[in-house]
């Protein structure tokens, strides 16, 4: 059986990963919530199917988030699934980033991650059923120059997801937490636009977010938390894991300072 079931909530679904799932959920028939805080991108992922409403909501704003997500169960019925994907990713080195830029970046990442995840989980508790997707990173694993903000945001990500899980290990719900390398999205932009890491382009190239969004699937179904999309992902995971100093002398080496 499909362990994606009911309603899908997905915030982040006006863009990259988050959007391509809403239009893939929809052509399955399910009935999608897609949230954003951008009006146009959302615009746009309604387009792919009658089945998927849109709510502009900043994931930052948890008063706006408790009603969104009271909206959706109202109108949609129960969430069944939630696709945790909201974030940005201006770049930069910590000592020029501005400090409203940094905690922005936390409060987005973390921050949102938690105010849906909160929002959500009371209902899946109670159904003890669901499927819960965080989006990390390997930026919450592998920490690189110019990243520090973006990174400290995805590391937070990691720990909240893997404590959750095991806390409700035996909730009935399927958690995952998804540590992608670098995917071809708009996400990318932000951080071409500020602070481009070398090591961004020294390893394997993008890879496409249908690759994500499949291993994404293929953990619910086998009952996997830890989502690396790719075998160069867990290599690097376990890199970081047992020796960081050396993969820290291939940062300044590859960044040239
Ligand atoms: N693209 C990558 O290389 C990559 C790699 C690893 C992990 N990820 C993670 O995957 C997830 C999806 O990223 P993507 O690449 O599809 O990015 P994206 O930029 O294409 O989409 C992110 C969406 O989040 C929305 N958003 C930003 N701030 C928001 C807010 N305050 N409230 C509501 N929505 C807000 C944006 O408007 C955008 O539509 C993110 O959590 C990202 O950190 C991305």
């Amino acid at each position: 059986m499909d362990p994606i079931q009911g309603t899908v909530l997905i915030s982040g679904a006006g863009s990259g990963m988050g959007q391509l799932a809403a239009r893939r959920f929809a052509a399955r028939g399910l009935k999608v919530a897609a949230l954003d805080v951008n009006a146009e991108g959302l615009a746009e992922t309604a387009k792919a199917g009658e089945t998927i409403s849109t709510w502009v909501c900043d994931v930052t704003d948890r008063e706006a988030v408790n009603r969104t997500v009271a909206e959706v169960e109202a109108q949609l019925g129960p969430i069944g699934t939630l696709y945790n994907a909201a974030a940005i990713m201006p770049l930069g080195k910590l000592a020029e980033q501005d400090t409203a830029t940094i905690t922005r970046i936390m409060d987005i990442n973390y921050g949102g991650t938690v105010n849906v995840a909160k929002a959500v989980l009371p209902g899946m508790l109670e159904r003890r059923s669901g499927c819960f997707v965080n989006f990390a990173s390997m930026a919450g694993w592998m920490p690189i120059l110019l990243s520090g903000a973006y990174n400290a945001s995805k590391f937070a990500v990691v720990a909240f997801s893997e404590v959750l899980y095991h806390e409700n290990r035996d909730s009935g719900i399927r958690f995952a937490c998804v540590c992608p390398p670098v995917v071809a999205t708009p996400l990318l932009d932000q951080g071409r636009e500020t602070a481009w890491p070398k090591m961004l382009d020294a390893g394997p190239a993008a890879i496409e977010p249908a690759a994500v969004l499949d291993a994404i699937e293929d953990c619910l179904h086998a009952g996997k938390f830890w989502v690396f999309p790719t075998r160069d992902a867990r290599t690097g995971w376990r890199m970081r894991r047992w020796f960081p100093n050396m993969i820290w002398k291939y940062v300044h080496k590859t960044e040239g300072w």
